[in-house]
């Protein structure tokens, strides 16, 4: 049934109606509609809009309705325009004519974005919790791994040495700028739009604040105009989600990388692998893979919710409907992508030995060895002009710093004395940079006391989000 048939005497073009339609994506918000209309309704009735028998009777109806859905014995039409026709058309075959006061004082311009609004806040907390799961997962690697020392890099160049707890604390950060982006983005949504009408309000004396504290909204927003144009907390949403998603690129790539024969750091496990069907030797790293991949999704539904909206005039038009494809599919995507990877990092091996050998290699303590110098009183840039030239030397040899004899360590610096050894080797490297985000030992536990801390402070505020 439609809800606007009176001002036509003639049927819509067959087409125009699919085209019209959204049902075949907003009905997953079923249940933000219906908890929508019990709170508009159960007002109705307080404010004397509509008798309050009739309010009861729609509670009741509507009650009934989503007990059915979520039963699956009411099946959701899927020739209905969108999930707003729907419930209001099925409630009155149900209850009768009553059904059809549900509406009074109301649009579906200010309902879709109630609605949408309603589901966002549950689904934003879903992810939060999806990542605070990552970053458990991480903390547990951090701590397996405080002695692991494998080389850092910088243009994908062997620079210092590092450990691997570092390298994933690192990632650790910023899914803790993640998390913040997400709370944020929530407390900007948490603005209650109902009773803004089709764009002007309406002139019942309708209680909006009561709507905004039956839904569990901290706010009413303030101008009809903008709250039924607004999609902004559509796009910071999916820009937040853009940022995980190049995160977890980022980590992905790494992944990637680490399990080749050629860094041989890592091993996925065979639950997170996947075959070739031609090449019986290979074990590919398709989840990292696709993670990488489905980033490039997320970013064009930022993309095409930011295009959507930028040339579009107050108040309500209809290219907003677009906002709801874009919108579930990036957190959807996010989701999905957040879990998968999640278990991948769990399951991996890491190959501790093949991480240090490679650290040993590349000269990753030259850095060290002029640091050597300079507190023996030598000028850095003299020191650095110094070690330039071990380490041609030692590339001519094929050998590691480390390997030169005291003699030949004399014939570069008369400065160099037997504690040299000690000083550049990989585990001294790394403990003596010791200062706040170093990869010293202490350094990494402080930061990962700040981690354990973060994630049981964001357990908390989550359980508070209404
Ligand atoms: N299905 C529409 C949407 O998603 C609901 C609002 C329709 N409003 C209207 N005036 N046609 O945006």
């Amino acid at each position: 049934m439609k809800l606007w048939g009176g001002r036509f005497t003639e049927g819509v073009n067959e087409l125009v109606n699919t085209f019209n339609s959204s049902i075949s994506i907003d009905s997953r918000m079923y249940k933000e509609d219906i908890e929508g209309s019990l709170a508009h309704v159960k007002m109705l009735g307080k404010q004397g809009i509509i008798p309050s028998q009739d309010s009861e009777k729609i509670v009741e109806g509507l009650k009934e309705i989503l007990i059915r859905i979520n039963s699956g014995t009411i099946e959701i039409d899927k020739d209905a325009e969108d999930i707003h026709s729907f419930v209001e058309s099925i409630l009155t075959y149900y209850i009768g004519d009553e059904g059809k006061k549900l509406h009074t004082g109301r649009s579906r311009n200010d309902q879709v974005t109630l609605d949408t609004k309603l589901y966002l806040k549950k689904y934003i907390k879903i992810i939060i919790n999806e990542i605070l799961n990552l970053h458990e997962t991480l903390l547990e690697k951090a701590n397996e791994n405080i002695n692991t020392i494998m080389p850092g890099y910088t243009h994908m160049q062997k620079a210092q040495p590092i450990t691997f707890a570092h390298h994933i604390l690192a990632y650790c950060e910023m899914f803790k700028r993640d998390i913040g982006r997400l709370f944020d983005a929530y407390k900007r949504l948490d603005e209650m739009p109902l009773g803004s009408g089709a764009l002007a309000t309406s002139t019942y004396p309708i209680d909006r604040e009561f709507v905004a504290s039956e839904l569990g909204f901290s706010k009413i927003t303030l101008n009809s105009l903008d709250s039924v144009s607004d999609r902004d907390y559509a796009i910071e949403t999916l820009s937040a989600l853009s940022l995980i998603m190049m995160h977890l690129s980022r980590f992905s790539e790494e992944i990637i990388l680490w399990c080749t024969g050629e860094f041989n750091f890592i091993e996925l496990d065979d639950s997170y692998s996947t075959g070739s069907s031609i090449m019986p030797q290979k074990k590919n790293p398709d989840v990292a893979e696709l993670v990488r991949g489905k980033t490039g999704r997320v970013y064009g539904d930022l993309m095409t919710l930011l295009t959507v909206m930028k040339g579009i005039p107050l108040a309500y038009n209809k290219d907003m409907q677009e906002d709801k494809e874009a919108l579930f599919d990036g957190l959807d995507t996010a989701l999905l992508s957040l879990q998968t990877f999640n278990g991948m990092i769990k399951t991996m091996k890491v190959k501790k030995a093949n991480m240090k050998k490679s650290a040993a290699g590349g000269f990753t303590n030259a850095t060290d060895v002029a640091d050597y110098l300079v507190k023996k009183g030598m000028a850095f840039r003299n020191a650095h002009e110094v070690v330039g030239k071990i380490v041609l030397y030692c590339i001519d040899k094929d050998i590691a710093i480390d390997d030169l004899s005291m003699e030949e360590f004399k014939n570069f610096s008369p400065i160099f004395e037997e504690d040299i050894y000690k000083a550049i080797d990989l585990l001294t490297c790394v403990e003596e940079r010791s200062v706040i985000g170093g990869p010293s030992s202490s350094s990494v536990k402080m930061q990962i006391e700040v981690l354990e801390k973060f994630i049981k402070e964001n357990k908390e505020n989550l359980s508070c989000l209404k």
